[in-house]
């Protein structure tokens, strides 16, 4: 079995290219029903709500062709502790004997696999939407998950990302800013000045419940992977609701949740991802409405860029075996 940790990970740096692309065929795998990804169990912990380790199972079929789990803790309490809030492991296993084939102990994969999916959204987006002007972005929460962002941002975008205005609640997080990009990135001082105005605009925050209550820029594309962070009131702005999937995200005191409660928003009002990516999905939504994507996040996901890596280190040696 090949263990792979975050220093192997990142000296494999793959381009974010290959790893959004990796997401897509596991949507074609998805939509061609290849693939098997039960609910996930939340294990929570009375005595702290707010913590909690998620089991994250899938086999995805098709060109993937890979098993696995991944199993990823998040204690908030852990930044007053000085240590990440979230870690994670994830397990692979051979599709055809079960037997594991790697360990991966890293959230860094997690991260990935939440940036490359953001990354398929803009592409589809752009497919549809083209945007004609520089792109002016607005991220709130600048932690591991909007620093991973960043990164895919500045790759997939290139100079078309004219500028990007952070705004994070800890300040000190800020000097994770890479220093070649000081010219395009502004750190700003509340989320209205991240939000008012972009055109792109992502949620990377571990806010509990909603509080943007304001109309998005016209012709955006609103990334909310923190899930928590929009009031219900975005539905007068739009109807352009995309999810990963419904039974996964419309619990857990996420947005949609809300959206579904409060204003009686249904599964058949959204579209998914493997619609948007394999039936124009996003072309029934009126063009000028911002569109707003929830990921709950996919274990399918994790085990396909999981085995990306995988493949990836097995042909550069990069890893650790260990015994059985
Ligand atoms: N949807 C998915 O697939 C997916 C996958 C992974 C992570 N996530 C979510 O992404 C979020 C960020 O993850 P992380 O590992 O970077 O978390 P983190 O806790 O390490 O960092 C969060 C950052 O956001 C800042 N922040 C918190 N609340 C804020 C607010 N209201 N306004 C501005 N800044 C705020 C914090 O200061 C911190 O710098 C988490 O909510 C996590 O659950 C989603």
């Amino acid at each position: 079995m090949l263990y792979l940790n975050t220093e192997h990970l990142e000296h494999l740096d793959l381009p974010w290219n290959l790893c959004i692309e990796t997401i897509r065929r596991t949507v074609h795998v998805m939509a061609a029903h290849e693939f098997s990804q039960p609910i996930k169990p939340y294990l929570l912990f009375e005595q702290d709500p707010s913590s909690r380790i998620i089991a994250m199972p899938a086999y995805v079929g098709g060109e993937i062709g890979m098993a696995g789990i991944k199993w990823i803790a998040s204690f908030p309490g852990n930044h007053a502790r000085q240590i990440p809030r979230a870690h994670s492991v994830t397990i692979l296993n051979d599709s055809g004997s079960g037997k594991p084939l790697a360990m991966i102990n890293s959230p860094l994969i997690s991260g990935i696999r939440t940036a490359s999916v953001s990354g398929l959204m803009i592409q589809e987006y752009e497919k549809v939407h083209p945007w004609t002007d520089k792109i002016i972005a607005g991220m709130v929460g600048f932690g591991p998950i909007g620093q991973l962002h960043l990164s895919m941002l500045t790759q997939l975008l290139g100079d078309r990302l004219g500028g990007l205005r952070i705004f994070d609640q800890n300040p000190d997080v800020l000097q994770h800013i890479p220093d070649g990009l000081n010219a395009r990135v502004q750190c700003v001082g509340s989320w209205e000045e991240a939000y008012e105005g972009a055109n792109l605009f992502l949620t990377c925050t571990i806010s509990s419940s909603g509080y943007i209550n304001r109309k998005p820029r016209e012709r955006s594309l609103l990334l909310n992977v923190s899930l928590r962070d929009f009031t219900p009131d975005i539905l007068d702005y739009t109807s352009a609701i995309v999810v990963d999937d419904w039974d996964e995200v419309c619990r857990a005191n996420t947005d949609i949740e809300h959206m579904s409660t409060h204003r009686g928003l249904k599964k058949e009002d959204t579209v998914s991802i493997v619609d948007v990516v394999c039936s124009n999905g996003l072309a029934k939504f009126p063009a000028h409405e911002a569109v707003m994507f929830n990921p709950m996040g996919m274990a399918a996901f994790d085990i396909a860029i999981g085995s990306l890596f995988y493949r990836e280190a097995l042909s550069a040696g990069c890893g650790e075996e260990l015994e059985e």
